[in-house]
């Protein structure tokens, strides 16, 4: 069974408190606008902590329909926060993303930077940070930690997990992946005329285990009775900038592949530089991001070959859709 942008995972510990051993794992699909539905999976049984996870995430889509937008993520996220107010679960890991910052004019990007996000996908996160900003400000028994998402890539190291967009890739490394398995002829550079050490946009890769890892780490942090954590944001990047030239060198050498590139135009709204400060996760969550391009590629590229059309068949990719995480 596979989630999309609309479901919910729901793990339960039966203990009581988080100790890293889970008891009861229960997997059910609702889409979380639907109340009623995720009432019900409430009344079933009793959660200790939501991970929010059922976002959509392709920010060119958002500027093409904001309402889909403001729906799924604002609307169902408020829906979620209601019916676990009235089940007495308030503590929460949302996906955020840092998409709230915007362009920051320098990195490492902390989290004290403005928070002036400029399409809908990233107000959508910034609104629904505010919103549990404001529950936590009238209810002082929620605990949410924020995490603001860098640029997750790479797969789990088994092969059998990892991203499948739908459609045209929004992003570069499965667009870069695609590439390497002869699904697409080459990459276009969005820009090679950045004030960067090689002309390209430079961003903080990291990968997926290292998040997931992240979202342990805040885990263990909302059980944690000796630390008031409140309602706060982490960013989860590795604290390094990679640029897109270098993302595609670490593929070639990975894959054994040759990366055909084209030099395009700046895609607008890109920043040129966007790497993480780390040192709040650091400090307070104990997590630190211990992967670096080299393993990310590898594992990418593990993902990539044994499965070339992702979950699907080369019919079943040619259909458009929506990307989630
Ligand atoms: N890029 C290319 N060619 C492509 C795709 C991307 O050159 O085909 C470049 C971009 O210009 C950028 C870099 O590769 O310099 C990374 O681009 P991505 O689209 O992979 O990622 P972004 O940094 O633009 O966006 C990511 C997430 C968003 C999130 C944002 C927060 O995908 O959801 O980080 O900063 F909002």
């Amino acid at each position: 069974m596979s989630l999309t942008h609309m479901d919910i995972l729901v793990i339960n510990s039966s203990t009581g408190t988080y100790n890293g051993t889970l008891k009861t794992y229960l997997l059910l699909q609702v889409d979380i606008r639907d109340e009623d539905a995720l009432d019900a999976v409430f009344a079933s049984t009793r959660f200790d902590a939501v991970i929010h996870f059922a976002g959509l995430k392709a920010v060119g889509e958002s500027v093409q329909k904001p309402l889909f937008y403001y729906d799924h993520n604002i609307a169902g996220t408020i829906n979620l926060l209601k019916v676990m107010a009235a089940h007495e679960c308030k503590k929460l890991v949302f996906s955020s993303s840092a998409a709230v910052y915007g362009s920051p004019k320098n990195s490492p990007c902390t989290e004290e930077f403005p928070l002036l996000p400029h399409n809908p996908y990233g107000r959508t996160k910034l609104m629904a940070e505010e919103i549990c900003r404001d529950i936590y400000r009238s209810d002082s028994e929620w605990r949410i930690i924020l995490l603001r998402y860098f640029n997750p890539v790479g797969a789990h190291p088994s092969g059998y997990l990892g991203e499948d967009p739908r459609g045209v890739p929004n992003n570069l490394m499965p667009y870069v992946q695609q590439v390497a398995v002869g699904r697409r002829p080459s990459v276009t550079i969005f820009g090679n005329n950045y004030a960067t050490k090689d002309g390209t946009g430079v961003r903080d890769y990291i990968h997926v285990l290292d998040l997931a890892e992240g979202h342990i780490a805040a885990l263990r942090k909302l059980f944690d009775s000796s630390s008031n954590i409140g309602c706060e944001p982490y960013n989860l990047g590795t604290g390094k900038g990679t640029s897109v030239l270098e993302i595609v060198n670490a593929f070639e050498k990975a894959s054994g592949k040759k990366i055909p590139l084209v030099i395009g135009q700046r895609r607008p709204g890109d920043a040129e530089i966007l790497f993480a400060g780390t040192g709040k996760a650091e400090r307070e969550l104990n997590w630190k991001a211990k992967y670096g391009i080299t393993e990310m590629c590898r594992d990418q590229w593990n993902w990539a070959s044994k499965n070339p059309y992702g979950y699907g068949s080369p019919d079943s990719t040619k259909q458009n859709g929506s990307n989630s995480h």
